[in-house]
């Protein structure tokens, strides 16, 4: 009997499933909570938490849509409300459209597959849906074990949905994960998050899902597990354990103290004894291109910094293979000079940066490891590269302020989802 390892990477979930791979559908929202005053607004419509608020006593008076936690949101046109006249109803239909893609709401009730196709259906760039549709796909694969390697959210929220869509591993004890540069790492851009996360925000949240699934950190930000029933043991990596570069700033590091904690975990008789020795991490440790013909892209900015040093310590200690995502690229490969097999997923809701739709990786372990690459039927999206100092986007800068709540008292324009 095989063990069965689904090996899938860079989900890049967020509150409302908009990435910042795919910047022009950045949800706006609000820096700050509106504090709307009811002497000049009245509450028109409310449903879930959701607001909208309608300015009183003037029949074509203004409108404003605050979400549960208060933020507020611009409010579409009639142009882009699909017919509908009144503006009231338009809003009240974008909070529905948006609280049915929430992380927590799709967590607290993971839709059938024919609720989740008509979502999927009326917007399928979503990344949210992307990840249950995925996630649906991985368990038909029918694996023992699922492994995540990073960038599980895209800006450090909605965590809560992956372990809804993996519940079943998780229950067993047998999700895995590290994280990855969009989980720890601040971007210099505004995604849809609310309130905008800090390094502490972010790691506390990643710390906290990690021990919801059953990985016990060492102080270096690795772990290790030892998976009897499939020969096996696992090691999770951190490479964003040292704090974020100035330049190059989501260029990744394991650190010598992790790599030493490898080390200590390598001369342990049961990690020996294990035929499959497998590490798990985020960034990449040789460069990728985006398939046959093509270059490997430049790394500015993106790159393992002690790729070389965590490269020996791998066959010090036997590793047999070693997972990772980051590139959104999907590739096998022995590097030369090494004893290890590289597992590269790409974005298992985005997919591969040559253009290929989403897939993981199904390996399976028993005298030996046998790979295939399984497809999900999802389309790829083309993805930007991550967002760096230089591409900071004037489109989603221009969030909106509404009520008092913002630092600027900007008005509400209308909505260009
Ligand atoms: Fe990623
Ligand atoms: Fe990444």
């Amino acid at each position: 009997m095989s063990f069965v390892v689904a090996h899938a990477s860079d989900l890049h979930v967020s509150e409302f499933g908009d990435t910042f791979h795919d910047r022009l559908r950045v949800v706006k929202r609000s820096t700050n909570p509106a504090n709307p005053d009811l002497v000049r607004w009245e509450v028109a419509w409310e449903e879930a938490g959701w607001r909208v608020l309608h300015e009183r006593g003037k029949r074509r008076g203004r409108i404003a849509l605050l979400d549960p936690d208060g933020y507020a949101h611009p409010t579409p046109s009639l142009g882009k409300g699909g017919g509908v006249i009144d503006p009231v109803e338009r809003a009240a239909a974008k909070a529905c459209r948006l609280e049915a893609r929430r992380a927590a709401t799709l967590a607290r009730h993971v839709p059938r597959p024919a609720a989740l196709r008509t979502l999927f259906e009326a917007s399928p760039r979503n990344s949210n849906l992307r990840l249950l549709r995925a996630a649906a796909a991985i368990e038909e694969a029918a694996p023992d074990a699922v492994v995540l390697t990073g960038d599980l959210t895209d800006d450090g929220a909605g965590w809560e949905l992956v372990e809804a869509a993996f519940a079943k591993w998780k229950e067993k004890g047998r999700l895995f994960a590290v994280p990855g540069n969009h989980d720890l790492y601040l971007f210099p851009m505004r995604g849809s998050g609310r309130p905008r996360p800090t390094h502490a925000t972010k790691r506390d949240a990643w710390r906290a899902f990690a021990g919801r699934i059953g990985l016990e950190l060492h102080p270096t930000g690795g772990w290790w597990k030892l998976v009897p029933e499939g020969d096996l043991a696992l090691v999770g990596l951190d490479s964003c354990a040292r704090p974020q570069r100035r330049f190059y700033r989501h260029n990744g590091a394991v650190g010598q103290e992790q790599l030493e904690f490898l080390r200590e975990v390598g001369k342990r008789p049961e990690f020996k004894a294990a035929r499959h020795k497998l590490v798990l991490l985020h960034h990449h440790v040789v460069p990728l291109p985006h398939g046959i013909g093509r270059r490997a892209p430049s790394e500015i900015g993106m790159r393992l910094d002690d790729a070389r040093s965590a490269a020996e310590v791998f066959d010090e200690v036997g590793v047999t293979a070693v997972l990772h995502g980051h590139r959104h690229v999907s590739e096998q490969r022995q590097p030369a000079g090494t004893n290890f097999t590289i597992f590269a997923s790409p974005s298992l809701t985005l997919g591969c940066r040559s253009g290929d739709d989403p897939s993981f990786w199904r390996i399976e372990l028993d005298k030996n490891a046998h790979a295939s690459r399984v497809r999900v039927a999802v389309e790829a999206i083309e993805q930007d590269e991550d967002p760096t100092e230089s591409t900071v986007s004037s489109v989603v800068e221009s969030a909106v302020e509404l009520l008092g709540g913002g630092e600027s008292s900007a008005d509400l324009g209308d909505e260009d989802e």
